[in-house]
């Protein structure tokens, strides 16, 4: 735990200017090389015979490189995570009242997926340790109708996958067989699992390269990740109107100048997670033995990517002590905060109906303890120091 003395001293610096967010609007960090390669693919596009073709590398070699990175046997670039998660879902060709199972705290855009290919979203609770969907728990709901098991690798720590494909292998759907698992990877590019990067096992994986996400190309883009050939073809296809395989599509490609500038931060990724995990490790030493405050748990099998600091507050502090607690962080430290995330049906109507009836104990439980303190691969370790001083002195304040 950080002494008296050392909490003084952090606290005696300014305050930071800007202050930091809870999720800093750039996560990763942005050098020469990338504004190199982004001039360098717009420099090849002024070749008429060239300009900025979809399918031109460094397009491919994008999606080579990721694939290699995450041991998956193919990776399809396209334009923002949420069409990638949509796509997969399309792939399934959901009938009606067909079920998928998705943690509802998350963010919509899984939940969404399987609304938008006409499935039915059952909510799978959550374990409280770790915020990842609990197999035990997917296992109870599995049905005849289940056709999918859809984690997120929540806050950048991969969601137990092995677990849950052992779940869908042991309640194969009558007709379609073992059921397959779809893990939702926004914020978990670079995360391990296993030994191995997050995005190579399950039937598909999906990536955010979204402005806030670990690496990001030049603001949005996402990644589909897979080892199965017609998802593969499938993806390809769609992300293009969807000809290749007669089925509907639209245009979600990503461009030349974005993959280009991909390249330069996937070098960079592991860099950036050291630095995230650095951070972390360094916080949970400072925050050690404070009651109300519980460090994030990383399981001896994965290593967590820190998109985000996930910590919950004591149960007396749940709700509005949580909230105060937040509150006094961003507004008298400059130190953000978030909440990430509350289960989706209590903010998005839509949803809620959609799943009228259905309640997660865990979940909501969770939603009124957890707060994320603002990380980033670029924050000092005075800035790191300061961030758990203010975290102690307005819980001192609260006491
Ligand atoms: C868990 C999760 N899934 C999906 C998305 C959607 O990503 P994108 O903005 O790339 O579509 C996000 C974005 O914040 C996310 O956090």
């Amino acid at each position: 735990m950080l002494n008296d003395e050392r909490i003084w001293d952090a606290l005696r610096r300014p305050k930071p200017s800007p202050a930091w967010k809870g999720e800093p609007q750039l996560g990763s960090i942005y050098g020469e090389e990338e504004v190199e390669a982004a001039v360098a693919a717009i420099r090849d596009s002024m070749d008429v015979s060239k300009g900025f073709g979809f399918s031109a590398p460094p397009i491919p070699d994008f999606e080579e490189a990721f694939a290699d990175y995450c041991g998956a046997k193919y990776a399809v670039a396209v334009n923002s995570a949420g069409p990638g998660l949509d796509m997969v879902m399309r792939f399934l060709k959901l009938q009606p009242g067909d079920e998928v199972i998705v943690p509802a705290v998350n963010f919509p855009a899984a939940a969404l997926a399987v609304c938008g290919a006409g499935g039915q979203v059952v909510w799978g609770d959550i374990d409280p340790r770790t915020f990842e969907l609990d197999p035990v728990d997917v296992e109870a709901r599995m049905t005849p109708r289940t056709r999918a098991i859809f984690p997120v690798h929540m806050n950048g720590l991969s969601a137990p996958i092995d677990e849950l494909i052992a779940v869908g292998e042991r309640y194969p759907h009558p007709e379609h067989g073992p059921v397959p698992v779809i893990g939702d990877a926004a914020r978990a590019a670079g995360g391990g699992y296993k030994g191995q990067k997050i995005g190579g096992r399950g039937l598909a994986t999906v990536f955010s390269f979204h402005t806030m996400k670990n690496m990001t190309t030049l603001g949005e883009g996402g990644m589909v990740t897979t080892d199965d050939p017609e998802l593969e073809a499938y993806c390809r296809s769609v992300r293009m109107y969807g000809g290749g395989v007669g089925a509907w599509g639209t245009s979600n490609v990503m461009t030349k100048v974005q993959a280009a500038v991909g390249l330069v931060q996937l070098g960079k990724l592991d860099s950036f997670i050291s630095a995230r995990r650095r951070l972390a490790q360094a916080r949970d030493e400072m925050l050690e033995g404070i009651p109300e405050i519980t460090t994030p748990y990383e399981p001896h099998d994965c290593e967590h990517s820190y998109y985000l600091y996930t910590c919950l507050v004591r149960e007396s502090w749940a709700g509005e002590k949580r909230n105060q607690l937040l509150k006094a962080m961003t507004d008298e430290f400059g130190v953000g905060c978030v909440i990430a995330n509350a289960p989706v049906y209590m903010s998005r109507k839509d949803l809620r109906e959609h799943t009228a009836g259905q309640r997660l104990p865990v979940s909501e439980d969770i939603a009124q303890k957890l707060l994320c303190v603002s990380i980033h691969p670029g924050m000092s370790d005075a800035d790191n120091e300061y961030a758990c001083a203010s975290l102690i002195e307005c819980i001192r304040r609260l006491r």
